[in-house]
């Protein structure tokens, strides 16, 4: 008689009853049952962002169960499908939450939808165990709108209260999101868990301070603070208070951006030997990025960014930093051009607010080069090249919403798992950009 191949797949994150009767109904449908285990880039890229249980921790618990004979990996949309035909599949099988989702496979194999366990779920026992977190958002501009926006996206999350010594504008952001609203920042400290801040720049030193002094959890827009004395002494604060503080610069917490990073490290380009990171905006002139004379410009504004792949390749200690810039009429910089040398190569780090260049990011190395189309900062593609022109690699990474879930899922991660994200953006990284923001205000404000 012929064997009764089935299968099935989950993400079996933090293994649950559910999952066990699953497995169990799975394997007594057939003599041999295939197990698929979801990669963690392929939920990210399906938008489950908070899995919390490695790869490795989900197979190990399937494989316990013992029901399983065999167990792979899914990593990509369109894979059931290849699976059924290269495993010979006569039956495959899901939870009742998918019904009808897989009725087209019944044209290769048969489709069983088994009765979903009720009342467990991953999603519920990862709420139990990372209690609902509190935010409170310190500032009121754009990026603040985003940030609720994209905090919706995340679970385990509520975005509760904002603050702004403005009444009225506090009031207006309040109201047009139904959240709490404060000018009172002791008041707001008492409302919330963790703090968000997106003031202007040369505010972020003093908030991160007395929200790290009430025991708060951080995590603030870029440029986190602008000397590096500063930065020493805000990380150092939150080190001796066991308190979360992570640099919010978006990129640095993209799946598509640590893609690049893995392809441009693993040796196919050979020894990198120059980066070059150029992103220009045109912005309005009547905004605070063109008009605050003091803090705005463009590298305040976008050197964050541009310096991320940078140090990310050559590592944070530069041995040398000149500034170019164009002016405009008030002496802000709406262009400017960081050049940077390292032990072992070479960078430039272009940004402008009144002029407009290619947003592109190309890392050259010894055996080719890899190049990374705008916008790069929102990682989607890249392309490695080769001296032969014919011979280019193509990858590709999903990118969701405005790309700020990525970093608040990781900031909450972070306070669950202290240290588990802190190589995406490090430290020392953080205070060496901190420390070039410092030397380009000596230089080119004073
Ligand atoms: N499953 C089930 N009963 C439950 C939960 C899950 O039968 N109470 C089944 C799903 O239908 C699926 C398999 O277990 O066939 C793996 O599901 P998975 O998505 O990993 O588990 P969930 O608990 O549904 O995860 P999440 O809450 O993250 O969606």
């Amino acid at each position: 008689m012929k064997m009764v191949k089935v299968i099935t797949y989950g993400t079996f994150d933090l293994f649950h009853e559910g999952h066990y009767r699953l497995l169990q109904r799975a394997k007594a449908l057939g003599d041999y049952l295939i197990v698929g285990v979801t990669t963690e880039s392929f939920d990210k890229a399906r938008g489950k962002l908070g899995v919390i249980d490695s790869l490795m921790t989900r197979i190990e618990n399937v494989r316990k169960t013992g029901f399983a004979d065999e167990i792979i990996i899914e990593e990509s949309v369109g894979q059931k499908f290849s699976d059924i035909k290269k495993y010979n599949i006569d039956i495959f099988t899901v939870g009742s939450d998918w019904v009808g989702k897989f009725d087209h496979l019944n044209d290769y194999c048969k489709v069983v939808y088994l009765e979903r366990t009720k009342n467990i779920s991953s999603t519920m026992l990862r709420e139990q165990k990372r209690h609902i977190q509190r935010i409170g958002i310190i500032g009121t501009g754009r990026i603040a709108n985003r940030f609720f926006i994209e905090a919706r996206a995340v679970s385990g999350v509520n975005v509760q209260s904002v603050y702004n010594p403005h009444p009225d504008s506090v009031a207006k952001f309040a109201e047009k999101w139904s959240i709490n609203a404060y000018s009172d920042l002791e008041k707001f400290f008492a409302d919330v868990d963790v703090v968000y801040i997106a003031s202007p720049h040369q505010t972020h030193y003093e908030y991160i301070k007395s929200a790290l002094n009430h025991d708060k959890h951080v995590l603030c827009e870029k440029p986190m603070v602008l000397k590096k004395s500063e930065a020493e002494e805000v990380f150092k604060i939150a080190k001796d208070k066991k308190l979360i503080l992570m640099e919010g610069i978006k990129t640095a917490y993209c799946p598509g951006f640590h893609k690049l990073l893995g392809v441009a490290h693993s040796g196919k380009i050979g020894s990198i030997r120059n980066v070059e990171a150029c992103f220009t905006k045109l912005e309005n002139p009547e905004n605070r990025e063109l008009k605050d004379e003091k803090f705005g410009g463009s590298f305040f504004e976008l050197g964050s960014y541009i310096m991320l792949p940078i140090f990310k390749l050559f590592g944070e200690n530069y041995t040398e930093l000149k500034f170019d810039t164009i002016n405009g009429e008030n002496g802000l910089d709406i262009f400017t051009r960081a050049s940077f040398k390292f032990p072992t190569g070479i960078a430039t780090a272009t940004c402008g607010l009144g002029v407009k260049s290619e947003g592109r990011l190309l890392i050259a190395g010894t055996k080719g080069y890899i190049l990374v189309t705008a916008p790069w900062w929102k990682t989607t593609y890249f392309e490695v090249h080769y001296e032969n022109p014919n011979e280019i690699e193509k990858y590709s990474e999903t990118f969701l919403g405005d790309g700020l879930r990525y970093e608040i899922n990781d900031f909450l991660l972070q306070l669950t798992s202290p240290g588990v994200n802190d190589f995406k953006l490090t430290r020392n990284e953080s205070i060496s950009m901190a420390a070039a923001m410092e030397q380009f205000f000596s230089e080119k404000r004073n």
